[in-house]
């Protein structure tokens, strides 16, 4: 990280700052160990997906901020904290393509910049703008922080809330389509209005790459009001063109595949959306002065994460082809451990290669009797404390005629594990997953225990 104050992000500068500096070479294996020395040894951390990774290089970064502020609060506050928050904007505003640097805000996280979405929803209803019943549609398997937004902030107000069935496991884009059109309709069903659309770009549980361009182009044409995209996992494991998409709002983690450590997310929030009323949740003096500004002083607390942008954005350019490199590698080899692990298991993926970025769903087999949520949770739990594997595991409930989709040799499968790839994993990760779920076949009686319990 610069020693001192970094630029404050003048237009005139910033392209030759996302612009990749000239390497001599590419970060070695070796040093990618050092940079995740960190990580606990003998876990198989295959779960960047929930929380992401920071590497010590980005976190030392972050500890010279933190001092800085220690260091000479006022002098922190008045010269530095701005400029270095605008900085941090102005290289995410040309990561994602956005116009303005205006349209960038920096969060917490993408719960933040959810509530943000909702409670200037709410506030519509709140004041009469918006009529009883007109609709807010989010996928069923929408990110459960931002389905509890919605009764906090929607249901609460008079709203209505259409939730789109997302099939899975899923084979094309076009399944997706349909599904969505279908809620669209019910949302616009006896005259009432579809006021905002919450897409997920990849779904959390389970874990789809969406088409997002062609849902939101959808929107559009059926009128809907405004739409968000709640795109949490996105930067770093897709690309992101936040004027390609076309959404009036776009929220992705930064902490999840951007490697800043917890927590930041960026809010983008198109200039010519018909809302100017986004406010941040916690208000302080800056309140008015724009969601931007608004954001970067949320009162006294630790800013370092928003700060060290730059840092990450320099560690993600010692990797070949930088962060674009990082996402096609990571991809390649999900995509290469969940066919193995498939292929060994005699089960399937939830979802064809191109649909998946980072992450994938593997089906477990049905011979473990995953029965439930609460099944599914204790399994996670025990590959964690047993075998040293952090994986979620998703539960996968049987259609409505009591019948999953899709069966393996001994019967309908129930679960799926989510796995994730990241720079810091290797093979041997995945074999300790795919082992432990051998051990649990040959011993019944642990999961007879395990689900019993
Ligand atoms: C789709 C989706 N939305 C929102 C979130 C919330 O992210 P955070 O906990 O960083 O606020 C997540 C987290 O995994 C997510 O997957």
């Amino acid at each position: 990280m610069e020693n001192k104050d970094p630029p404050n992000g003048e237009s005139a500068h910033h392209h030759q700052l996302t612009k990749k500096p000239r390497l001599t070479r590419f970060i070695t294996e070796s040093e990618i160990r050092e940079e995740f020395a960190h990580h606990q040894s003998g876990i198989a951390r295959i779960n960047n997906g929930s929380f992401g990774s920071c590497p010590g290089s980005v976190l030392a970064a972050q500890r010279k901020w933190q001092l800085k502020f220690l260091q000479q609060p006022d002098d922190f506050y008045f010269n530095t904290l701005r400029k270095g928050i605008l900085h941090s904007r102005t290289l995410v505003k040309d990561l994602i393509n956005a116009d303005d640097v205006d349209e960038v805000s920096l969060v917490d996280n993408a719960t933040t910049a959810a509530a943000i979405v909702l409670q200037q929803i709410g506030r519509s209803f709140a004041d009469g703008k918006f009529h009883e019943n007109d609709a807010v549609l989010m996928l069923h398997c929408a990110y459960e922080a931002v389905k509890k937004s919605m009764q906090a902030y929607v249901t609460r107000t008079g709203g209505s809330v259409i939730e789109v069935q997302l099939p899975f496991p899923v084979n094309s884009d076009e399944e997706i389509i349909a599904e969505f059109r279908k809620g669209l309709e019910k949302g616009k069903a006896s005259g009432r209005k579809v006021r905002l659309a919450i897409i997920d770009h990849i779904t959390s549980m389970p874990c789809v790459v969406t088409p997002v361009r062609e849902l939101v182009k959808i929107c559009r044409e059926e009128g809907v009001d405004q739409v968000f995209v709640d795109a949490a996992h996105a930067l770093g494991s897709v690309k992101v063109d936040v004027k390609e998409i076309g959404a009036d709002f776009y929220a992705s983690n930064l902490h999840k595949w951007f490697f800043c450590p917890p927590s930041v997310a960026f809010l983008y929030c198109k200039k010519t959306s018909s809302s100017s009323d986004v406010h941040h949740p916690v208000v302080s003096h800056e309140y008015g002065n724009g969601l931007p500004i608004e954001s970067a002083w949320i009162g006294t607390r630790d800013y370092s994460s928003q700060l060290v942008v730059p840092s990450a954005l320099e560690f993600v350019n010692r990797f070949e082809g930088g962060l674009d490199g990082i996402m096609n590698r990571n991809h390649e080899k999900i995509v290469e451990v969940g066919k193995m692990l498939a292929e060994s298991w005699g089960t399937n993926l939830g979802a064809p290669p191109e649909m998946c970025a980072g992450m994938i769903m593997v089906s477990l087999p049905s011979r473990l009797r995953v029965m439930s949520q609460d099944d599914a949770l204790r399994l996670r739990s025990h590959l964690r404390s047993n075998y040293g594997v952090e994986v979620p595991i998703h539960y996968q409930a049987p259609r409505k005629n009591g019948e999953a989709a899709v069966k393996d040799k001994d019967g309908f499968i129930m679960a799926y594990a989510r796995i994730s790839h990241q720079v810091y994993n290797t093979f041997e990760d995945y074999c300790k997953l795919r082992d432990a779920i051998y051990q649990l076949l040959d011993d019944p009686q642990i999961s007879k225990k395990l689900f019993a319990e």
